[in-house]
């Protein structure tokens, strides 16, 4: 028995059924794109644990300020004193946020929790119950997030009920658009189909905040167009309801931007951070206007260990390299450089259907060559074989390639991943790529 094997029995007489199943590693260690398994075989990285390491794996300046941290002050709840990197991470996070006028935050732990802040905070705001949310988008595994949820039914099934009060519509996705559609026709119809539910059931005066993903990550890694965010916008502010982004897959550098809202040119009220944001150490925010952040009293979003000194450092540390070593445009760039790639290999194998790329940032679509529809087992076999030769690349939706690699990936190991990416292509396009025995397994 390999040591991965070894050391994932033993972890499955106790561990529930919370992995979503992809490959059968335990991972040791990792450097940069670089991870390494129990048995040492190295993987480029192209998930970023979940876009959760932007900064890349035991980058030295970020794992220097944890160790150091941690050798001065581990933990003193914030709930109850302040520490000196939450405090400094406080003001430098605001004043990163892409909203004007004061600006506050409040910590959390999770991605999860810091959407349950964000329908906290609309609340108390605004005095109102109704929280609408999209159809498609992965909010987190609260109760609160898993409400405005709605990309797996396992994140519904057996456990209900949810939070009153959320109303869901649907997501202008790229699938959703009709063939012959033009993209004003797709915005109008997306925004009808947005409206519906004031018109028919669903007070605007009752609805506090509406929570949107400006760019799905596991929606599929897909963009609102510009109008219909824009009109969703407005029509928030004639009626007095919020409206929230969740910055947590795709905030962070991810999309060529600090934060995915900033491609629209819109300002939010709230927004929820997370994941890269202390570089996978668990550290969330909810960012919003300072009026909204003050309507509550403490201790309504307090968590004994949130806004941590390790975490918060480890912060601090992170926006420290993504600015210096321009990580922001790091991602814009190399984000091009994919674009380019993927459109090569798409006029290549028909198989690829439609593919977005915002930054270091991608959906790559595979579909049936015949029928273009999605083609689930096609999928498994190509990041199977990706994995065998050496790539981590996982998918959502089950026929949509996740591209998210570390954003300070080297181009010569971007250039390696391209490389083994179209081995696999090639491979299935001569009908030589079989499904792995635990198929059935595998994906969301
Ligand atoms: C957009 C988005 N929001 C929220 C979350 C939940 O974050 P966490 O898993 O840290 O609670 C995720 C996690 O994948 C996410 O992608």
């Amino acid at each position: 028995m390999s040591e991965n094997q070894k050391l994932l029995a033993s972890e499955n007489q106790h561990l529930s059924k919370q992995r979503i199943q992809y490959y059968n590693i335990a991972i040791e260690s990792g450097h940069g794109a670089i991870i390494t398994d129990a048995d040492g075989n190295d993987y480029i990285d192209l998930l970023a644990s979940a876009s959760s390491t932007n900064t890349g794996h035991a980058h030295p300046h970020i794992a220097k300020a944890i160790a150091d941290q941690a050798s001065k002050l581990i933990q003193y709840t914030p709930a109850y004193f302040a520490n000196i990197p939450s405090i400094k991470l406080t003001e430098r996070l605001c004043n990163l946020a892409p909203m004007s006028g004061a600006v506050k935050l409040s910590w959390g732990n999770s991605g999860s929790d810091a959407n349950d802040a964000i329908i906290k905070f609309a609340r108390g705001y605004t005095g109102r119950q109704y929280v609408v949310s999209y159809t498609g988008a992965y909010h987190g595994s609260t109760y609160g997030s898993m409400s405005v949820s709605s990309c797996s039914l396992n994140m519904a099934r057996k456990m209900g009920p949810m939070l009153p009060g959320v109303v869901k519509v649907p997501y202008p996705d790229a699938w959703s658009r009709l063939a012959d559609e033009s993209e004003d026709d797709f915005v109008d119809r997306m925004f009808a189909a947005f409206k519906l539910p004031f018109e028919t059931y669903l007070p605007a005066e009752e609805t506090a905040v509406i929570l949107i993903e400006p760019i799905q990550g596991d929606g599929g890694i897909t963009k609102a167009p510009q109008k219909y965010m824009e009109k969703v916008y407005n029509f928030a502010h004639e009626h007095g309801i919020l409206f929230a982004v969740d910055e947590i897959n795709q905030g962070m550098g991810r999309t060529g931007k600090w934060w995915s809202i900033q491609h629209f040119g819109i300002e939010p009220d709230l927004m929820s951070v997370g994941k890269s944001i202390a570089s996978g150490l668990p550290l969330s925010a909810v960012i919003g206007k300072a009026e909204i952040m003050d309507s509550l009293d403490s201790p309504a979003n307090v968590y004994t260990t949130a806004g941590n000194p390790v975490t918060t450092a480890a912060s601090l540390a992170t926006i420290d390299v993504i600015e210096d070593e321009h990580l922001v445009e790091r991602s814009a760039k190399l984000g091009k450089v994919a674009a380019d790639f993927f459109t090569k290999e798409q006029a290549k194998y028909p198989f690829i259907g439609d593919f977005r790329m915002y930054g270091l940032n991608g959906g790559i679509d595979i579909v049936d060559p015949n029928t273009k529809e999605p083609d689930k087992a096609a999928t498994t076999k190509l990041i199977y074989r990706m994995f065998e030769l050496g790539v981590i690349i996982i998918s959502l939706k089950g026929n949509v390639l996740r591209f998210q690699p570390p954003l300070v990936i080297t181009d010569k190991q971007l250039q390696q991943a391209f490389k083994i990416m179209d081995q696999a292509f090639s491979e299935l396009q001569a009908g030589n790529l079989k499904l792995p025995e635990n198929a059935e397994e595998i994906g969301w």
